[in-house]
């Protein structure tokens, strides 16, 4: 079987940009593969935040994965802090990453601009961290959305250096992108993407947002004065509408312009507000459900840490063997 690896950061509860650009294909694709899911903690050290909230955030963003259905008998989920080998691959991964490759990341130029005051060290190796965790695991496919494309570049650039330098290693892993989704815009600003740290609560939906919220936060979408349903580049706030719904049912951009001709933006947006209500809600029940359990949740944590901890051991064993680090006899 081919192999599957995808991780996420626990600051806040997800969007719908994660579900449906990544969280989403998580749960469709593990019948089919061998899937490794992680919670990023280390990536989130790179925001300070409240320890007692970090923690908490990581304990509920576990059960969120659970809840979107990622099927602990099918899939290996864990939190990345949990399994040391990806801190000690990171150094690894570190050291053959170049200042000025790291320098041109969007992610780095745009997340320093935005925390001028805090421009750590980890926020610019971020993605050689990244790129540890994919190659620990020997991935075939990383599904994510389109942010992250950058950074699986970054991921295969690595890997080919290292198979170059010190002989065939790492597989190179290839995106594995949704067909609609892989980049969901703020309802508020549809040139700018749906994201957690939004100010302004009502530019994204979190999975866990009531429907009255949904549908309240679809009605006060920003679209134009145009008032038709089609799919164009000057339309960026309907096509993002549209993207979602096509996300959600499965309607192609065709079907929902016809659907919708000569009706308003009103009817439309209660209609996308609605599917994702829909879509969402049994997510909500099962999420309230586990977290009622900790105990559970504990011992699937203990499990995947022990069970991922026992497969990263084998590559990360193998590349300091062959960057020359003398392992212990
Ligand atoms: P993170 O936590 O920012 O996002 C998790 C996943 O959600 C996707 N995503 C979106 N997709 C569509 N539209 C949006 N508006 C949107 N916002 C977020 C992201 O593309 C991602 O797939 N660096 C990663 C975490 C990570 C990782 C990894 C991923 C760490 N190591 C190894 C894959 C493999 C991140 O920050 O994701």
């Amino acid at each position: 079987k081919k192999i599957i690896l995808s991780g996420i950061q626990p600051t806040g509860v997800f969007t719908l940009g994660n579900y449906l650009g990544a969280v989403r294909n998580w749960k469709t694709i593990q019948d089919e593969y061998r899937c490794y899911y992680f919670i990023a903690d280390l990536h989130s050290l790179t925001i300070q935040i409240d320890p007692a909230k970090r923690r908490q955030q990581t304990l509920q963003a576990f059960a969120l994965l659970l809840a979107c259905g990622i099927d602990p008998e099918k899939s290996l989920i864990f939190v990345q802090s949990h399994n040391p080998c990806h801190a000690e691959m990171g150094w690894l991964m570190d050291c053959c990453s170049q200042f000025g490759e790291l320098s041109r990341m969007t992610q780095f130029k745009d997340k320093s601009a935005k925390h001028p005051d805090n421009i750590n060290a980890g926020l610019f190796t971020y993605p050689a961290l990244m790129a540890g965790d994919i190659l620990l695991y020997q991935a075939d496919y990383v599904p994510v959305g389109a942010d992250q494309t950058q950074h699986l570049e970054f991921c295969r650039d690595i890997a080919t250096r290292f198979n170059h330098a010190y002989g065939e290693i790492f597989k190179l892993p290839e995106g594995y992108f949704p067909k609609a989704g892989a980049r969901v815009m703020s309802l508020q600003d549809p040139t700018s993407k749906m994201s957690k740290s939004d100010t302004n609560p009502k530019a994204t939906i979190s999975i866990l947002d009531e429907e009255p919220v949904i549908l309240k936060k679809f009605k006060s979408a920003v679209t134009d004065s145009e008032a038709r349903v089609c799919y164009r580049e000057d339309k960026p706030g309907v096509s993002n509408l549209m993207t979602i719904y096509s996300a959600v049912t499965g309607r192609t951009m065709d079907e929902i312009t016809a659907e919708f001709e000569g009706k308003g933006y009103g009817d439309f947006k209660a209609a996308v507000g609605q599917s994702v209500a829909d879509e969402l809600r049994p997510i909500r029940e099962k999420y309230a459900q586990l977290m009622q359990d900790r105990a559970y949740l504990e011992s699937l944590m203990r499990d995947g840490a022990e069970r991922a901890t026992r497969i990263a051991a084998k590559t990360l064993t193998k590349a300091k063997k062959r960057v020359g680090l003398l392992l212990e006899k």
